[in-house]
């Protein structure tokens, strides 16, 4: 794979495909880790006096409205006080002023455009990966560098696209993840995955490929209702997914010994921030009772196969991490991950914002950037978005 310290950058006009979809509420960014994490590429890039062009998307864009919610202007605005005076921004995705407004950047400068998936207003242009839009993008620069492990999973036309047209390269926070997930392929022993979240549909393919590699599998989130109710347990109101039950059913079959699941709950019988706690063991649930978070006796179960533990991989939170109280579960796990073990990589989404929230952020070997991306690429490492790599 080439990497961007192989490749001459200077005096070039450079193409950088970053993931700034950063998580915004109100109208503010609420988490600016994306943003950071692209820095020192981008320095890079500066400092070897290229012309700089920078693409990311933002949310997914599907009417005009999105596109509103969507705007790269907010992204812009942290990068400047991140790099005053070197970045500039236009509100453009294609077209013939963008052309003059690349060709006119200084060496040494940054431009950064508006959403890429603008063009997917017009015919899911960037997202069906559309020729024409690919080669309109590489023809505006002379080397793509691709640093958006967020989407090396999409082919989409500005990462695999571009790198059809252009002598390409990855970036460093790309490299740094290759990296440490990498590490996953060889882990040191015992290696356990701890996997929470909402849905079993969305973790079919890593479960499916990490549980012939881990120890233990410990389940909890909602996702671990699919699989009580596949043991044949009540689980009242709480969230599970009919369809997926039979798939639990053989995965249970397969791997009974490596697949641990809750013993006990905590729970509501309301939806809300203010119901009271309810503890409760799994095979007792009431018709009413709503599963939230895992119970005590879960948590000294979980820890006690922690406890000798070299290596975790853990995807998606415990419990309803968006209530404070539902987050006890998953904080005395990561609290205990920090004291015991040697490598600890959260990746894959939501954990990661919980851990943050949580001021875990700098306690582990490594917290990976990607979503989807870095499930899909822990199941399989050929992603489109490093195929002409
Ligand atoms: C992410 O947030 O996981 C990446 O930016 C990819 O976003 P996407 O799922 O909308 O392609």
């Amino acid at each position: 794979m080439r990497t961007i310290e192989n490749v001459n950058l200077k005096y070039r006009t450079v193409i950088l495909r970053c993931d700034l979809n950063v998580s915004i509420k109100d109208g503010k960014i609420i988490d600016d880790t994306k943003i950071k994490s692209s820095l020192k590429t981008i320095n890079y890039i500066l400092d070897q006096k290229a012309k700089l062009v920078i693409m990311s998307h933002l949310g997914k864009i599907k009417t005009e409205e999105d596109k509103k919610k969507n705007d790269m202007r907010i992204v812009y605005k942290r990068l400047k006080e991140l790099l005053p005076n070197q970045v500039k921004f236009i509100n453009e995705t294609s077209g013939r002023r963008l052309k003059k407004a690349v060709r006119d950047l200084k060496y040494g400068e940054a431009l950064l455009i508006q959403n890429t998936r603008y063009e997917d207003l017009k015919k899911n242009k960037e997202s069906s990966c559309n020729r024409r839009l690919s080669k309109y993008w590489a023809s505006l620069g002379d080397i793509f560098i691709n640093d958006a492990f967020g989407t090396i999973h999409r082919r989409h036309a500005s990462n695999y696209g571009i790198s059809s047209y252009l002598p390409s390269a990855v970036g460093f926070l790309v490299q740094n993840e290759l990296k440490n997930l990498n590490r996953l392929d060889n882990p040191k022993r015992p290696f356990v995955v701890i996997m929470g979240g909402s849905k079993v549909s969305d973790k079919i393919g890593i479960i499916q490929s990490l549980i012939k590699q881990a120890d233990y599998i410990l389940i909890g989130g909602a996702m671990a209702f699919t699989f009580l109710k596949a043991k044949g347990y009540k689980v009242g109101r709480s969230m599970y997914e009919e369809k997926y039950i039979d798939y639990c059913k053989d995965l249970l079959e397969h791997y009974e010994d490596r697949i641990i699941l809750p013993t006990d709950l905590y729970g509501a019988f309301e939806m809300n921030e203010e119901a009271s706690l309810v503890l409760q063991d799994v095979d007792s649930v009431p018709n009413n009772y709503i599963g939230l978070d895992i119970g005590d006796e879960t948590i000294k179960l979980f820890k006690s196969i922690l406890k000798n533990t070299k290596t975790v991989f853990w995807n998606g939170p415990l419990g309803y991490y968006e209530y404070e109280k539902f987050r006890y579960g998953t904080n005395e796990i990561l609290k205990y991950l920090k004291e015991t073990t040697e490598t600890v990589i959260l990746g894959g989404g939501d954990i990661v914002g919980c851990s943050n929230l949580l001021g875990y952020t700098d306690d582990f070997t490594f917290v990976s950037t990607g979503g989807g991306a870095t499930l899909s690429y822990l199941e399989n490492h050929h992603q489109p978005g490093l195929e002409n790599m």
